[in-house]
């Protein structure tokens, strides 16, 4: 099939790469020409397991391709909007700009018979109107219209995508057999390795998106909120969490105390989900999704104080923040909750001393007053706390033998939990965990 991809950032890249990896024709369209320049060269934009050779792969042998014209790109059979919705910078709310303008560029210039399919997370209620535009935007051509939301994780987006745990397609009713037919076709080869197809309308589509991250995030708030208690009686959250994880109707999977959740997706979902409910006058959700939101702001809060209690009475403290990025295998650090508190603390006058194996250059765009080091022991040098911000392999890996002999005073704030507090107190250290006291 022809296919067209309308955004080429993380969601974007990722699905144009894997369609072409799938045996279809793809064009990935952008508005931004230093991307597309970049692309075109066969080169990542961003670092994520297998997505440089899917590129490299497929833009030489011209299966796929880059561009800014939206008249190429208009000719496809199918259409997928992956752009950003970012938050809005005067509320909670998504913003659709992104989504708006493809269709204002692309309706006009569809002639032929297409399916258009919207993979971007958006407030319920925005496919509607979406359709209806695009349909007045080009009132002869014959368009199918639906909601394909898209459920990839960073760090392993390419077989997300590859090999879903399911595909969900929404359409109005009357659209429902022709965009299904075409997603049987886009979608051929996941669909014979047996991945469930869920069809339903649009609405549902769209709330399935936000649905499923404001279920993720409820259950690491959940545990965060569990893990103030465990700190308050001097019980361990991590077993706790074990222990109840081993009820399969619960899952021990998204039950990580800690830093709390960041990233572009999970924190702007949740709120956007918040603000949706807020509007529809569903307050139960508004006021549950509210109490994720804030439990998650108290993390970042808890551990900052955590560090600046330990720095306390000390002339020009220092910390050594290890791990930057909001989770580890990834180099983003969007509303990274590491980042985040690495700022406060230089804020408050800490001298803070960075190291992540892969989200330095990220991070010193954003905060250039941190100093970035390169190696955690560099980081470590005359630190009066280490925290441990990301649970990337090499910093699990760190020994108390290592970090040591550079260190001021030996304290270690292990803000995601994923070090053994034995080994460290058993070496002289002061070690704090999250709901592990
Ligand atoms: C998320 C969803 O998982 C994915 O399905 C959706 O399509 C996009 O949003 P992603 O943002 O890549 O994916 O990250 P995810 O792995 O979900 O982690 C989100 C955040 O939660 C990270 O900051 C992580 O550190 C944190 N987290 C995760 C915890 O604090 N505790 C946990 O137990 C799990």
């Amino acid at each position: 099939m022809d296919i067209a991809v309308f955004g080429t950032g993380y969601l974007g890249v990722t699905h144009a790469a894997c369609m072409a990896e799938l045996g279809h024709e793809v064009i990935g369209v952008d508005v931004d020409p230093a991307k597309i320049a970049q692309l075109q060269k066969g080169e990542a934009p961003l670092y994520e397991p297998g997505l440089a050779d899917l590129l490299r792969k497929h833009t030489a042998s011209g299966r796929l391709r880059f561009t800014c014209s939206y008249e190429l790109a208009a000719r496809a059979d199918v259409h997928f909007i992956a752009v950003g919705t970012p938050q809005r910078a005067d509320s909670a709310a998504a913003d659709l700009t992104q989504v708006n303008a493809v269709i204002e560029t692309l309706g006009p210039l569809l002639t032929r018979p297409a399916v258009v399919l919207g993979k971007s997370t958006v407030p319920v209620g925005t496919a509607v109107q979406v359709a209806a535009r695009l349909r007045e935007l080009a009132p002869s051509a014959d368009i199918g219209f639906g909601w394909n939301p898209e459920f990839l994780r960073e760090g392993t987006a390419v077989e997300d995508t590859l090999r879903p745990d399911r595909i969900v397609l929404g359409a109005a009713a009357a659209d429902r057999s022709r965009v299904k037919s075409v997603a049987r076709e886009v979608y051929a080869q996941s669909l014979a390795d047996g991945t469930p197809l869920v069809t339903t309308d649009l609405a549902t589509a769209e709330l399935t998106k936000v649905a499923a991250n404001s279920f993720l995030a409820t259950k690491i708030s959940f545990i965060n909120s569990v893990a103030e208690v465990c700190d308050a009686v001097d019980a361990d959250v991590t077993v706790l969490a074990d222990a109840i994880g081993y009820d399969n109707r619960i899952g021990r999977r998204f039950l990580n105390a800690g830093l709390g959740f960041g990233g572009a997706c999970l924190p702007k979902d949740v709120r956007a989900f918040r603000a949706r409910a807020e509007e529809l006058g569903a307050t139960a959700a508004a006021d549950l999704l509210s109490g994720v939101d804030e439990i998650n702001a108290r993390q970042r809060t808890r551990v900052a104080t955590m560090a600046l209690d330990a720095c306390s009475g000390i002339d020009s403290p220092r910390a050594a923040v290890l791990g930057l990025t909001f989770k580890p295998d990834s180099d983003d650090v969007r509303d990274s909750p590491a980042l985040d508190v690495a700022a406060r603390l230089a804020d408050a006058g800490v001298e803070v001393q960075a190291w992540d194996p892969h989200g330095m250059d990220n991070a010193e765009k954003r905060h250039p007053e941190l100093r970035y080091c390169d190696s955690p022991l560099a980081a470590c040098k005359g630190a009066d706390v280490v925290l441990v911000m990301t649970e990337w392999a090499e910093i699990r890996d760190l020994t108390p033998e290592q970090l040591s002999e550079p260190v001021q005073q030996r304290v270690l704030i292990d803000a995601r939990n994923c070090l053994d507090p034995d080994v460290w107190r058993d070496a002289g250290w002061t070690y704090r965990g999250i709901g592990r006291r």
